[in-house]
């Protein structure tokens, strides 16, 4: 009888256990957001630094007294983009990301700046670099008629490049005595509003969105077990910023292949394509959120970030359309 009893007991406790994380997850997004760790000093390291997004956060990480080390495809596309910048805390990274080898070596040249900037983690990793169609297209069409070359490219920079750079970085960012400095170090995979709703059109962007959000999300529930297996010093948090339309390089428009059967069907999403262009958000209010979510000891899991409206419209699209 005392051990029905005990197990009834036990089996309440874990059933409670279980309600109090599943309403603390319901609760999150709704819980206002701490800005209670100090940025300076704190090594960050964003990829498609010199992007609209990317520089953004460039600035207002240093002016808030973070080290910075940013990341792009090209040399000439951070000194050109943030160049007047320069100084102790920023460094430039030439790494296509598309690149094992670029991104294994990466990871090299990362350690010789913690040690010369005499940092002992990587306190931030932003996967933010990211393409659209292409950047060798010229014509855009429904998603069947993309070559295999195109695919092959934009999986590779918008999905397994994130993946790569947390592959090869993770292990510098254990936080080594977690007495001194509770505070976890953090992973940010910049998906977007389309790795929630498939946009069409976009030829296989949404894709690649959707897989790097499903990424986050098993990266995140296997760092949370980490952390209760009781492996402190190795739990890294993570986010996954869905941002909404803003008028930046990536979205620079592509002409629609008026030959292709989709053509007609195209035109029937004008509307919609109008609601989301005109309802388009700054590439800073992007940045700032993706600074408050670094520096947040409850950080989100995911984050939409759009304009309040539009995101009761993304919710509502996934039903109705
Ligand atoms: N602008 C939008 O409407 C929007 C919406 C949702 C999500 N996003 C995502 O936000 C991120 C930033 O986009 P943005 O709007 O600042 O665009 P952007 O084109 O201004 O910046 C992208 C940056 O990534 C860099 N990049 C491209 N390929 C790379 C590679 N192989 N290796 C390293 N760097 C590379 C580019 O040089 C560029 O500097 C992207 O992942 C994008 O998919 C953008």
């Amino acid at each position: 009888m005392i051990e029905l009893l005990k197990a009834v007991i036990a089996y309440l406790l874990t059933a409670l256990q279980v309600l109090i994380h599943i309403g603390k997850k319901v609760l999150a997004p709704f819980q206002k957001l701490k800005q209670d760790i100090d940025p300076s000093g704190r090594v960050v390291l964003l990829t498609g630094a010199a992007g609209g997004f990317g520089s953004n956060l460039v600035r207002e990480l240093l002016d808030k007294g973070a080290n910075v080390i940013a990341v792009d495809v090209k040399m000439e596309f951070l000194e050109k983009s943030l160049g007047k910048l320069k100084c102790e805390k920023l460094e430039f990274l030439q790494v296509d990301i598309a690149s094992n080898e670029q991104v294994v070596q990466a990871a090299e040249q990362v350690k010789e700046l913690l040690k010369k900037w005499n940092k002992d983690r990587l306190f931030a990793l932003v996967n933010n670099a990211g393409i659209g169609n292409s950047p060798n297209c010229v014509k855009r069409g429904g998603v069947v008629e993309f070559d295999e070359d195109e695919m092959q490219q934009v999986f590779n920079v918008n999905t397994l490049g994130h993946i790569r750079m947390v592959r090869e970085l993770y292990p510098l960012m254990e936080n080594k005595n977690t007495q001194l400095d509770s505070n976890a170090s953090i992973i940010l995979n910049v998906a977007s509003i389309s790795g929630r709703d498939a946009l069409p059109f976009l030829s296989v962007y949404p894709s690649t969105k959707h897989a790097i959000v499903g990424y986050s999300h098993s990266l995140r529930r296997e760092m949370e077990l980490l952390k209760a297996s009781g492996n402190d010093n190795s739990f890294v948090r993570v986010c996954c910023v869905e941002p909404g339309f803003s008028k930046t390089q990536i979205v620079a428009s592509k002409p629609f292949n008026e030959e292709s059967i989709f053509y007609k069907a195209y035109l029937l999403t004008k509307p919609l394509y109008f609601k989301v262009v005109s309802s388009a958000i700054t590439p800073d209010h992007v940045a700032l959120e993706m600074y408050r979510q670094i520096f947040s000891s409850n950080s989100y899991d995911s984050v939409i970030v759009d304009k309040w409206y539009m995101i009761v419209f993304w919710r509502l699209f996934n039903y109705v359309f």
